[in-house]
């Protein structure tokens, strides 16, 4: 017997062409270089340019995507994009990125779940795959956060960038074990008690207004790798794998600490984590694809390794995913 699998034909990202150093944002509020490295790892992170928005974004890194896995833009029937900063309040970011692809057939649709959004969209692209509604999908995280910062409050400024990352995902029949390429496992999880320890102030039906990114540093910090490391357990233990099975670990990059701390936590050596946090800063739901675009370039992730994905934002939102490429 056969089951249907999501599995991923390609990957691509787009970041925007400037870049903002802890040394400029020591210029403009009380921070400094080596206070941002020493608690979050960064060093840089790239900003959108006027005008240039979410969905443009999600079109490059979809193109990039799509290049990469060889197939036509024409063979892509279904669009999850994850994004906590779209275009317009509707329509979705989704369905602009569809028409800029210029696919007229299938659906697209946006998915919030903050920093946890790509982790939540390969769910929801990997049920609709597998139940045989769609066949090739398009599972994107673009973000333009720079948008929704107060540029005033060192305690977020600091840590957020723009960028986006997409991955197509292929529908096929495959033997239904752990050693079959695709998604082997998506665990989700949310826990609304926490919304107000980061959250945006501002939104259509409370203030009519976008508003900025609050959060409570300190207590996202505090549950955060408890949280990151029992999804982890759970995805092990619906696939009957082990940290020992993983070959890479593409964690969200929110904090350098936050990372390295779940890692340790969970037995996973150094040498296996995917890192980019320096170079982007947190870019919420385009952290994963963007980090698993890196490590495909240079050619560190090969061809049937297991891809250990893990988030945690606002909600609190959490995830985890174990693919193999
Ligand atoms: O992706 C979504 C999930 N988000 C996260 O995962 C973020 C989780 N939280 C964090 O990563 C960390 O809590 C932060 C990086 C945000 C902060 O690090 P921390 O070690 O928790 O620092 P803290 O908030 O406890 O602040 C320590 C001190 C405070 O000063 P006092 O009260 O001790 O005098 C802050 O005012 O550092 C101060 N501070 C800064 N100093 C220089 C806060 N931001 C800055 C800054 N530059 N940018």
């Amino acid at each position: 017997m056969t089951v249907r699998r999501s599995v991923m034909l390609g990957c691509g990202s787009y970041l925007p062409s400037r870049i903002l150093t802890n040394a400029d944002l020591a210029r403009t509020v009380d921070t400094s270089d080596e206070w941002i490295v020493q608690r979050t790892g960064i060093h840089e992170r790239h900003i959108a340019a006027p005008g240039e928005t979410t969905s443009h974004m999600a079109v490059h890194a979809a193109r990039a995507a799509l290049s990469h896995a060889r197939v036509d833009a024409q063979s892509i029937d279904l669009i999850v994009l994850a994004t906590s900063t779209p275009d317009n309040t509707f329509p979705a970011s989704a369905v602009s990125v569809q028409a800029d692809l210029g696919i007229t057939h299938g659906a697209a649709f946006d998915l919030q779940a903050v920093c946890s959004g790509f982790v939540f969209a390969l769910a929801a692209a990997d049920g609709l795959l597998r139940s045989g509604a769609f066949s090739r999908a398009l599972v994107i995280g673009a973000e333009t956060f720079s948008r929704i910062l107060d540029w005033t409050d060192r305690g977020t400024c600091v840590l957020f960038g723009d960028g986006a990352g997409a991955v197509v995902l292929d529908a096929q029949e495959l033997a239904g074990t752990r050693k079959d390429r695709g998604i082997l496992t998506v665990r989700l999880r949310s826990d609304g008690r926490h919304k107000s320890k980061l959250y945006v102030d501002g939104g259509p039906s409370s203030t009519g207004t976008v508003g900025h990114l609050r959060m409570e540093g300190r207590e996202v910090f505090r549950h955060a790798v408890a949280m990151i490391t029992d999804v982890v357990e759970e995805a092990f233990k619906a696939t009957g794998t082990t940290v020992a099975d993983v070959d890479w670990f593409i964690p969200h990059q929110a904090n350098k600490r936050i990372i390295d701390g779940s890692a340790h936590k969970l037995g996973i050596a150094p040498g296996k984590i995917v890192t980019t946090v320096d170079r982007h800063g947190n870019t919420s739901s385009a952290s994963i694809p963007l980090a698993l675009a890196d490590a495909v370039a240079d050619r560190r992730i090969k061809r049937d390794d297991l891809l250990l994905f893990e988030a945690m934002g606002g909600g609190f939102t959490w995830g985890a995913a174990l693919v193999r490429w």
